[in-house]
């Protein structure tokens, strides 16, 4: 008998493999990170063979700590960077141009031709979703008008397209030998195209859109069986059985399975997911509509979610950028060294600004500036920054659902920052909760994969894997927080209309 299940986890910044046994607890990881490419500004590439090849590696590595081999692992489970889309000849198996990330702003001149029809809400009600830069549909549109021969190879079935799940999933199985081209519900509903309530792919948005529908793949749910590991592999023969997009897969980590529960994850953005439950809830104040979970043959579970793009990116930014901190977790040391803001805010609309305001026209700014303020408060207003967009986010949430959250679950790599934390909570006035596992997202994607085989017998049973590790209770005078808060909305407003 299996011991482990294995989870891939295709992120932004890098790619991972981690290995759990059935306590949910982590054994061994292998990670690698890959290169950002900045063609121009607002454009954000990654090279689909550097990710395949560095997810071959970290399989390798992962394994190797842990000194056990295929038969030791039950099932693999794939979570992923949601959105970024890979367009690929399904006969050579060379993707025709860089992916384009979900962080890319290109295809504006896209979302604004295709909503001169209608407005940017002209699919929400099918899809969840407003016209914007985010999600798959115009990246696949872009690549289609401006690749060369793009379109006539498309148009003669000879191109395929995916998610990184998918990328990642065909060249497991195969690649140009068989490989399975499947997605599941969660990274479908981040496309355009797919339907909320059929699960499927919606004729009549590809035809607005202009996408051959045989570039598609296939949609299933988030946990069967999809096909097994290539002979090529080391984890030949092992079945791949779950797919989840990161954040659904963060979600699904924190065991939070039920109507109601929520998760916000602190990555390369911040992501807020609220389960709706069997019911597909259509936000009033700037929240998408996606797809939760779902499991084999079950009914799929629905959530709202706030997605933020610039949070833990804003720390990489002071990094790489300014050369502010040599490493990211610096900065909260540099936080500390002063004793509030100053009176800066950063507002970092680096792809314009997405929930709750969905601007693209916004652009980051730095505000509040006087000659007292020194790097510390920089350091500091950029912590900030996260923690106050996810309040603007909660507040959408619980303006939604119509009942207040009463806590909130954290994961991602920031919740190791004590300080950000407390500022969560005291700007939230709510309690701040970490659990044991952190690597919720990879967890997630492994749950996917163990249920579908047996590993994990049902849901309860992963729920018992879930512990707390630590509790930040709101600490801010409610006068202070409401102040600040006033101050970050005002510095929201100055980002506004800045794109010629
Ligand atoms: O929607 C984008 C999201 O899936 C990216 O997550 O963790 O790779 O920043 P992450």
């Amino acid at each position: 008998m299996a011991d482990y299940v294995i989870a891939i986890d295709q992120g932004t910044t890098s790619s991972r493999a981690i290995l759990f046994d059935k306590a949910g607890t982590i054994v061994s990881t292998g990670q690698l990170e890959h290169e950002q490419i900045f063609p121009k500004a607002g454009w954000v590439e990654h090279d689909p063979k550097e990710i395949w090849n560095n997810t071959r590696e970290v399989i390798g590595q992962a394994l190797s700590k842990a000194n056990v081999t295929r038969h030791d692992v039950a099932a693999v489970g794939i979570t992923n960077q949601r959105e970024t889309a890979v367009v690929w000849d399904k006969t050579t198996g060379e993707p025709v141009y860089n992916a384009i990330v979900w962080q890319d702003t290109r295809t504006q001149s896209i979302v604004d031709e295709l909503a001169k029809d209608g407005g940017v809400e002209r699919f929400k009600d099918i899809v969840g979703l407003p016209l914007a830069t985010y999600f798959s549909g115009t990246k696949i549109k872009w690549i289609l008008d401006n690749v060369d021969g793009a379109r006539e190879k498309a148009e003669a079935g000879d191109l395929l397209f995916g998610t990184t799940d998918t990328w990642v999933l065909w060249n497991l199985t195969g690649g140009t030998d068989g490989g399975v081209h499947v997605t599941d519900v969660t990274n479908a509903s981040r496309t355009m195209f797919m339907d909320l309530e059929t699960l499927e792919w919606r004729d009549d948005i590809l035809e607005v859109f202009g996408v051959p529908k045989s570039m598609l793949p296939e949609i299933k749910s988030s946990s069967e069986v999809y096909g097994h590991a290539h002979s090529s592999s080391l984890l030949r023969e092992t079945p791949i059985a779950g797919i989840l997009g990161d954040q659904q897969a963060a979600t699904f980590g924190q065991a939070a399975f039920q109507k109601g529960e929520s998760k916000n994850t602190y990555g390369t953005g911040n992501f807020l997911i609220f389960n709706t439950g069997e019911e597909i809830v259509r936000s009033k104040n700037g929240l998408l509509t996606t797809l939760g979970y779902k499991l084999g043959d079950a009914k799929p579970h629905y959530a709202l979610e706030g997605s933020i793009a610039v949070t833990g990116s804003l720390i990489q930014w002071l990094r790489d950028n300014l050369n502010l901190i040599n490493s990211a977790p610096e900065v909260e040391k540099l936080a500390e060294t002063v004793e509030d803001n100053g009176g800066v805010y950063i507002v970092p609309a680096f792809s314009g600004l997405f929930a709750p305001y969905w601007r693209p026209d916004a652009r980051g700014a730095i505000v509040g500036l006087t000659r007292y303020a020194n790097k510390g408060h920089i350091a500091r207003a950029a912590l900030e920054a996260t923690a106050f967009q996810t309040r603007e986010v909660l507040d959408a949430v619980n303006a939604d659902s119509g009942v207040n959250l009463e806590e909130l679950k954290v994961d991602g790599g920031m919740v190791a920052n004590d300080a950000l934390m407390q500022f969560q909570a005291d700007v939230l006035g709510v309690p701040v909760i970490r659990p044991k596992v952190t690597e919720t997202t990879a967890l997630g994607a492994a749950y996917a994969a163990g249920l579908a085989v047996g590993f994990w017998s049902d849901l309860d049973e992963l729920s018992a894997n879930w512990a707390e590790d630590k509790r930040w209770e709101p600490q801010m005078d409610d006068t202070e927080a409401q102040r600040q808060l006033r101050l970050w909305k005002k510095a929201v407003t100055k980002t506004f209309d800045w794109v010629d």
